[in-house]
């Protein structure tokens, strides 16, 4: 085989199949390789990359089903509805998980075809350059060469682990396992309080496992806004997670019983966990090897992300791009897809731009937590001078109608313009409630601009109306 694209995409996570799709919209002679299989019953590469199989879409088909059993088991009885005893078959659960998976990966064939994407099943390696253009080996199912004058670069990452601690995904896990446990662990462990020890230690809490998280840094969510971390740390201690912050891990052991992680509290006293199965997730590292990179030029930095231009994602080797996780900046799925939409567009001649500051961010824990724009400590910092504006859920009739009147929004506006610089939140669908924060901020909104506008009622979204007025002192609810 060999064959010519105009653009050949490496990698069919968030970023490559959306790169893919808009590059062949703009009239592009478009491939996509794609070599991991996932869990494929036949062994067959699957689109959608870590974010449909084994990161986003899974882990909120989890994070809804045990939300459900949550709900039902001690929510329930608060709105007057009896229940019987209540039991969580978790193989089911895992099924479902696996079902909507296989939905939305060979949704995305779907798609490959409808806009005539040519889906190269196997690994993708830089050979070097002819006339033709880049020249890439595929290995695997659709072995052979292909040449293209441009390529995105859209590889992703993988869990990173930590050295000595042996990931089998079966007893320690990273994401990739914790997702298939199959039966509810009765202790779990988890190393990392980030994302998704969060979400996932949120699943099995659930679903009731008795979860530990251990945390090497001594504050709680460092990117939070700490007002934020200080609440949501507040709230999950009560639904009973245990956060160690401040520890360092020591070693840890494991036989068929079980794993014990020997670790050094915040103030330095050794100390034991037991538990049935362990979570590693101390982020995600870029996946460049073996692509072949020195064969063509490309550029990587010290902590193996390819060096882009900040603006068009443009790599040092002229006509080869990188986006989403694989170069700098935030590994989300939406910042993936809007990078794979820009360089499809600059290709056509456009002039496409992202704003960065304007990327929101979601932990899907319950609450949920959400944000854009700044935090109030990245603020002082900088010397920026600002106001501060916020609002409790526990004043919104909607929230209060709905049991769920945990939480606040904080607006942050400047002090001289009043334009909005971070939106905040804790509290029930902020991962929908951010969406008008990030428009916002967009069309560099202030603050009496969201106060301005007319929003429904009763809703949530109320709280980022009241909460814009706070940032004035003119809170009507409260
Ligand atoms: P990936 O999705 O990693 O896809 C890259 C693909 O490239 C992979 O399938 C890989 O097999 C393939 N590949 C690599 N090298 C080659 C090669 N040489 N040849 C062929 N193919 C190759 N983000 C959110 O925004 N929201 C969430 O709720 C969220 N939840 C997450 C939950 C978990 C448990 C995890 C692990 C991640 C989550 N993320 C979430 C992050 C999100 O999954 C990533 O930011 C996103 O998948 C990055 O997209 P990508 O296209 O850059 O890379
Ligand atoms: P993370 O970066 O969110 O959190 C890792 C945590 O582990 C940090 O708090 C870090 O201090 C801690 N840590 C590091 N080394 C440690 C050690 N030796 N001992 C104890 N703690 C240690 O990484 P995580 O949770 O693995 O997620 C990776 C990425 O995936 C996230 O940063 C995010 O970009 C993406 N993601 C996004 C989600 C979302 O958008 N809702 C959900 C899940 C993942």
């Amino acid at each position: 085989m060999s064959q010519t694209f105009d653009v050949l995409v490496i990698g069919g996570g968030p970023g490559g199949y959306i790169a893919a799709i808009r590059a062949a919209q703009l009239g592009f002679k478009v491939a996509c390789a794609e070599s991991n299989s996932y869990d494929d019953p036949k062994g067959d590469p699957r689109l959608g990359g870590a974010c449909l199989n084994v990161g986003c879409i899974p882990s909120k088909a989890l994070l809804a089903s045990s939300e459900e059993f949550e709900k039902i088991s001690h929510q329930a009885s608060e709105h007057g509805i009896k229940v019987g005893a209540v039991s969580i078959d978790s193989k089911k659960m895992i099924a479902r998980k696996d079902e909507i998976v296989t939905k939305m990966t060979s949704g995305i064939q779907f798609l490959f075809r409808k806009n005539k994407v040519t889906f190269l099943k196997g690994h993708a390696t830089f050979s070097g350059k002819s006339s033709e253009g880049y020249q890439v080996n595929i290995d695997g199912k659709d072995a052979g060469v292909v040449s293209a004058k441009n390529v995105i670069i859209a590889t992703g990452s993988k869990a990173r682990h930590l050295p000595g601690i042996s990931v089998d995904n079966v007893l320690i896990c990273d994401n990739e396992g914790a997702l298939k446990f199959d039966s509810i662990p009765k202790k779990l462990g988890v190393i990392g309080a980030g994302v998704i020890g969060l979400e996932l230690g949120s699943v099995w809490r659930r679903v009731g496992s008795q979860v530990t998280v251990l945390e090497a840094l001594p504050e709680f969510l460092g990117a939070c806004d700490q007002g934020v971390a200080k609440e949501a740390r507040k709230i999950f201690i009560k639904q009973g997670l245990t956060i160690n912050t401040g520890i360092k891990i020591i070693d840890v052991k494991h036989d068929k019983k079980g794993v014990v992680v020997n670790y050094a509290d915040n103030d330095g006293k050794p100390q034991k966990l037991e538990c049935d199965r362990l979570i590693v997730s101390v982020g995600r590292v870029p996946n460049t090897e073996k692509l072949g990179l020195e064969a063509i030029g490309v550029n990587v930095d010290a902590r193996g992300f390819i060096q882009i231009d900040d603006h068009t994602c443009e790599t040092s080797a002229s006509g080869i791009y990188a986006i989403g996780d694989v170069v700098r900046g935030p590994m989300l799925a939406h910042k993936a897809e809007d990078e794979g939409v820009l360089v499809a567009e600059i290709l056509a001649g456009q002039k496409p731009h992202i704003d960065y500051n304007c990327i929101p961010w979601v932990i899907y824990t319950d609450p949920e937590i959400a944000w854009v724009g700044k935090t109030e400590q990245q603020l002082k910092e900088r010397g920026i001078a600002y106001k501060s504006g916020q609002f409790p859920f526990a004043a919104n009739g909607r929230a209060l109608g709905m049991g769920r009147a945990d939480g606040f929004v904080k607006v942050l506006a400047d002090a001289t313009t009043d334009e909005i610089l971070g939106v905040h939140m804790i509290g029930p669908n902020a991962s929908d409630l951010i969406a008008e924060a990030a428009v916002a901020m967009e069309f560099k909104a202030s603050a009496e601009d969201i106060a301005r506008i007319c929003h429904p009622h009763p809703s949530l979204a109320e709280v980022v109306r009241e909460a814009a007025l706070a940032v004035d002192q003119r809170a009507l609810n409260m």
